[in-house]
C-alpha cells in the first residue's frame, strides 16, 4: 500500500459554550479585546463528567460511520492530547475499549497543539511500510481542566473538543508527506509545568504561555514547514485548494496565509467558535470542511501546526 487516505472524519464538541461575554464576568477582559486579538468569540468547556475519551468516542464513532466499515477493521488507534484521561492506561487504550475493536496497537502522542499533524504522520508511516491498513487517528483535549481560570493571558484562549480521522492504505494518494520538527529549547514559553510525586501535585499543573514570543515563533517556523511541504511535492501555494492551520489565534492563520499568497476564502477557520482546542483543532476543522462540502474528492489540502514543546509539522495530504 503506497499510501494513507482518509476515508472517513468526525468531530465533537460538548454542549456547554462559554462566550466572551460569559468571561467578562471571570476575569478582567473583553469581548472586543479577545476577538480583536485573537478571532475568538466562543469556546466549548467538557461537562465534569466528559473525559478526553468520551469527546475522542464520539468523534471516532462519526469517522468510523462516514467511513463505512466495521470498528473491529481497525488495526490502529493513536489519539493525540496533553490533557489525558488519566496517567496511564492511555487514553487510546481507553479509547479502544470503549469502540469495543478489541486487539490491535494503540498509544497516544504528546506533541501539544501539533499533536495530531505527528500522530497522523505516525499513522501515515504504519500504513506506508505494510504495518497496518486502517488506522484512526484522533485530536482530543479537555483543556479547561488545565486552564488557571483566573489568568487572563490563557483561560480567554482555550476550549475543549475532539476530531477524529479515518486512514486507510490505498494505491492511491493519499497524504502525500508529512513534516515534523522540536524544539525542547523553546519549552518555556508554553507548558503546564507540573508532576505528581508522591501523591501530590508538584508544580503549578495550568497553562502559562509567553503569548508574544510564541506568537512571534509560531508565524516563523510555520511558513517554513509549509514552504518544506510545497517543496517535497514540487507544488505551488497556487496548487493548494484548503489551508487547514491549526486554530489558535486568527492573526497568526491569515499571516501564515498572506506569506503563502493563498487567500484567507481557502482557509478552513474555527478558532471563532472552538477557541484554540490544541491537538483536536485540526482535525475539528478537517470534519467541518468535509462535511459543509469545501473539501473535495482530489483536492489538496494542507495542515499545518504549531504548539508546546516547542513542536511543529505539517501534512499535505491529497483528498
Ligand atoms: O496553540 C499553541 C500556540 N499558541 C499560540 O499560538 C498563541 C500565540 N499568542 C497569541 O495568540 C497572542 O500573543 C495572545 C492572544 C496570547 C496575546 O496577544 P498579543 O497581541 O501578543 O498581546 P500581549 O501578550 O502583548 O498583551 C497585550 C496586552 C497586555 O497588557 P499591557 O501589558 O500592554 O498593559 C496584557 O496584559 O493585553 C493584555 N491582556 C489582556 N487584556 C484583556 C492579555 N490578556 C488579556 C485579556 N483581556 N484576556
Amino acid at each position: 500500500m503506497k499510501y494513507a487516505r482518509v476515508i472517513g472524519t468526525g468531530s465533537y464538541l460538548p454542549d456547554k459554550i462559554l462566550t466572551n461575554h460569559d468571561l467578562e464576568r471571570i476575569v478582567d477582559t473583553s469581548d472586543e479585546w479577545i476577538r480583536t486579538r485573537t478571532g475568538i468569540a466562543q469556546r466549548h468547556i467538557a461537562a465534569d463528567s466528559e473525559m478526553a475519551s468520551d469527546l475522542a468516542l464520539n468523534a471516532s464513532r462519526e469517522a468510523i460511520k462516514a467511513g463505512g466499515i466495521d470498528p473491529r477493521e481497525i488495526e490502529l488507534v493513536i489519539v493525540a492530547t496533553t490533557t489525558p484521561d488519566m496517567i496511564f492506561p492511555s487514553t487510546a487504550c481507553i479509547l479502544q475499549d470503549k469502540l469495543g475493536i478489541g486487539d490491535c496497537a494503540a498509544f497516544d502522542v504528546q506533541a501539544v497543539c501539533s499533536g495530531f499533524i505527528y500522530a497522523l504522520a505516525t499513522a501515515d508511516m504504519f500504513i506506508r511500510t505494510g504495518k497496518c491498513r486502517t488506522a484512526l487517528v484522533v485530536g482530543a483535549e479537555v483543556y479547561s481542566r488545565i486552564l488557571d481560570w483566573s489568568d487572563r493571558n490563557t483561560c480567554v484562549l482555550f476550549g475543549d473538543g475532539a476530531g477524529a480521522v479515518l486512514l486507510r492504505g490505498d494505491e492511491q494518494p493519499g497524504i502525500l508527506s508529512t513534516h515534523l520538527h522540536a524544539d525542547g529549547s523553546q519549552s518555556k514559553i508554553l507548558s503546564a509545568p507540573a508532576n505528581i510525586c508522591g501523591g501530590k501535585v508538584q508544580g503549578k499543573p495550568f497553562v502559562v504561555m509567553e503569548g508574544n514570543t510564541v506568537f512571534k515563533f509560531a508565524v516563523k517556523v510555520l511558513e517554513e514547514v509549509v514552504h518544506e511541504a510545497l517543496a517535497e511535492n514540487n507544488l505551488e501555494s497556487s496548487d493548494i485548494d484548503w489551508l487547514i492551520p491549526h486554530q489558535a489565534n486568527i492573526r497568526i492563520i491569515a499571516s501564515t496565509a498572506k506569506k503563502l499568497g493563498i487567500s484567507m476564502d481557502k482557509v478552513v477557520a474555527t478558532v471563532d467558535k472552538h477557541g484554540n482546542t490544541s491537538a483536536a483543532s485540526i482535525p475539528l476543522a478537517i470534519d467541518i470542511a468535509v462535511r459543509d462540502g469545501r473539501i473535495k474528492s482530489g483536492q489538496h489540502v494542507l495542515l499545518e501546526g504549531v504548539g508546546g514543546g516547542f513542536t511543529w509539522g505539517a501534512a499535505l495530504i491529497r483528498w
